[in-house]
């Protein structure tokens, strides 16, 4: 039906018959003549019907917005004055010759190039949405992405093998999506939270390098990059310690950026250890592009007798940390409650702040709701360490560690964004050295920080049983401008570790084998060396895009409450079903 896309129209095809399809993307009726931009993946092209052809002008006459069109014309120069130069085929038109009405359409929900849509009316009617030029070129930058990521690894020798939908639970840490069984009354599959237990076993079997590009499903609580499916792009390696991993990913990586986005990162990302990413961030995914730093300052405060900075001063587990900010006591007090406010939401239970008026000025230099309980000595401690100068404004946070760095790290982003501080450069980082547990207060035991089966440096094996809170794993995460856009590890491969670490989290000999059986036994069939990544390649591409949320570079994600709109998913089903799948639901009505 046709010859060309209408996005491809230029110069060279002047004097040319050609054939076009798409969509009505605006009809002008100017009089005498009637213009259409045609549409379809590629761009517009502007269509010409002149009465004095009869035919194709009384059907240009009663066509409308998206209805689909097939049309023969001849490509013309456009006549001098009318030239579009924001269109990139606005130098040529096509007059039209014949035209037919391949499909009707009702009126759209919305017009294709309002980009003010609320996004429930986006999902309710996602295929008009992805009419939208925005999100075709969003659907197209994904495709160039996976087919850039296939072509790299092919040619370093990765085999992409797929790995089951219906399994047995993954401990990632998010809830499980469960499938029943029919033939297994009672019983329930797993739809995988990640491939990584097939992908260790694919390194047992010799398979030496695998990838996959894999939908994953996770129930947890949703945010703008978080979906219940997302997309992996998962590898896995035999025979390769971390910094050979790592420099593939590297450059797999830089050559992604340069190839699709023309864009040249660094020849060699930066690294940096977990514990100097919390200090100085207070974050594993700092956000390079502001360079604003936290800084410890508990030990001024041991003795102060303002309790909310003495408390967590003298607290093993709480810190007391400043943020200074160049130029900020511009600030207003609105500008300041409204951080005060924003800080609460990760628990802070206030935002104290100096204002730098005169740095040299003593007290009476300094504008604050907090000096006055502080010593001299405090308060020119803290001048020397933040560094601060005349017109700066110094944030405090004071509680738990935990509360200080998700307030003061997610705070340091925020002001920097706000203060036009954020770097235009892409700032790749691996974040390295992390510890192998965190202790979780709320069910009292030790958690993984990545996944159980992280390799423990092994120099610190010995600690594992006494202090599993001072061993460090071979993990690796790879960020980009604040984001965590993948993950990895060297993995365990022999059993007495798996099962030492496994003790750790609580899980016993019995439950381990009942869940982890299979790889424990696996671990004893020749398991060479191992290790990988998993990549959010939705998280990628939303940051290559300059997207906001991951939702507008999948096609058809699921709401906020993980529903999806356009379906209705999920939904009820039969009673037949259900009886078929033995579930029998609690009735969540009483019939009147
Ligand atoms: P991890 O759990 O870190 O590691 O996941 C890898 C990457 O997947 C992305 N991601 C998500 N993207 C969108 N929505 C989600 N709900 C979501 N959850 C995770 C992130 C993350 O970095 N098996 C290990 C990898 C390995 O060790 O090889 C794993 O799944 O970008
Ligand atoms: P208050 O004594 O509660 O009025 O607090 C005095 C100042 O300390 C106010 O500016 C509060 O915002 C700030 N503040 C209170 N709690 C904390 C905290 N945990 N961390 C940082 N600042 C705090």
């Amino acid at each position: 039906m046709r010859s060309h896309y209408c996005g491809e129209l230029n110069e060279s095809l002047i004097g040319q018959e050609i054939q076009l399809a798409g969509w009505v993307n605006r009809r002008r009726d100017h009089g005498g003549v009637i213009f259409i931009d045609l549409r379809d993946r590629e761009g517009l092209a502007q269509i010409v019907f002149d009465p004095d052809r009869a035919e194709p002008f009384e059907i240009a006459e009663h066509v409308r917005s998206e209805y689909v069109l097939g049309i023969k014309g001849l490509v013309r120069e456009r006549p001098e004055g009318t030239i579009n130069e924001d269109m990139p085929t606005g130098k040529v038109e096509v007059l039209i010759s014949e035209v037919e009405v391949l499909n009707r359409a009702k009126t759209p929900p919305f017009m294709i190039d309002d980009d003010g849509m609320g996004e429930d009316i986006r999902l309710r009617y996602r295929y008009v949405d992805l009419r939208r030029p925005v999100m075709q070129q969003r659907m197209k930058l994904r495709a160039a992405v996976t087919r850039h990521i296939r072509n790299y690894l092919d040619s370093n020798g990765f085999l992409d093998i797929e790995t089951p939908m219906l399994t047995r639970a993954t401990p990632e840490g998010a809830r499980d999506y469960l499938v029943p069984s029919r033939t297994h009354p009672g019983e329930f599959f797993a739809l995988p939270q990640s491939p990584q237990l097939f992908k260790q076993l694919l390194m047992v079997s010799g398979m030496d390098r695998y990838y996959q590009v894999v939908r994953c499903f996770r129930d947890e609580d949703l945010r703008a990059d978080r979906q219940p499916e997302f997309t992996q792009l998962d590898i896995e390696t035999a025979f390769l310690n971390e910094e050979q991993i790592m420099g593939l990913m590297e450059d797999m990586v830089r050559g992604l950026f340069k190839e699709v986005l023309g864009t040249e990162l660094p020849d060699q990302f930066q690294q940096m250890s977990y514990d100097e990413a919390m200090r100085r961030y207070g974050s594993d995914r700092p956000d390079l592009r502001v360079s604003l730093e936290l800084i410890d300052v508990a030990d001024l405060m041991t003795e102060v007798d303002f309790k909310v900075f003495s408390g967590p001063a003298n607290d093993p587990n709480g810190r007391v940390a400043a943020l200074c900010l160049p130029g900020g006591n511009s600030l207003s007090r609105k500008d300041i409650d409204g951080y005060t406010k924003f800080v609460s939401i990760y628990g802070a239970r206030g935002l104290a702040y100096i204002k730098v008026n005169d740095v040299e000025g003593g007290r009476d230099g300094l504008q604050s709701p907090i000096v006055k309980f502080l010593p001299d000595d405090t308060i020119a401690g803290i001048l020397e360490r933040t560094g601060a100068n005349s017109g700066d404004l110094i944030f405090f946070g004071a509680d738990k560690a935990k509360v200080v760095n998700e307030a003061l790290g997610a705070l340091r982003v925020k002001v920097g964004e706000d203060r036009g501080l954020m770097s235009a450069e892409w700032k790749p980082l691996w974040v390295v050295d992390f510890p192998m547990f965190d202790w979780d207060e709320k069910s009292d035991r030790w958690n993984a920080i990545h996944h159980p089966f992280t390799a423990p440096n092994s120099d610190q094996l010995g600690m594992m049983d006494s202090e599993p809170g001072k061993v460090y794993s071979r993990a690796y995460d790879m960020i980009l401008n604040g984001s965590e856009i993948g993950g990895g590890s060297i993995r365990i491969h022999d059993p007495e570790t798996q099962e030492s670490v496994l003790k750790v989290l609580g899980i016993g000999d019995e439950e381990a084998q009942d869940k982890f059986g299979f790889l424990l036994d696996a671990l004893k069939y020749g398991c060479p060396p191992h290790g990988g990544m998993a990549f959010g390649l939705d998280r990628l591409v939303m940051l290559m895009a300059g997207a906001d949320s991951i939702r507008d570079v999948m096609a058809f994600p699921k709401t906020q409450s993980a529903n999806c709109l356009l379906t209705g998913a999920p939904d009820r089903v039969s009673d037949h079903q259900l009886r078929e799948l033995n579930i029998r639901l609690r009735k969540v009505q009483k019939a009147e």
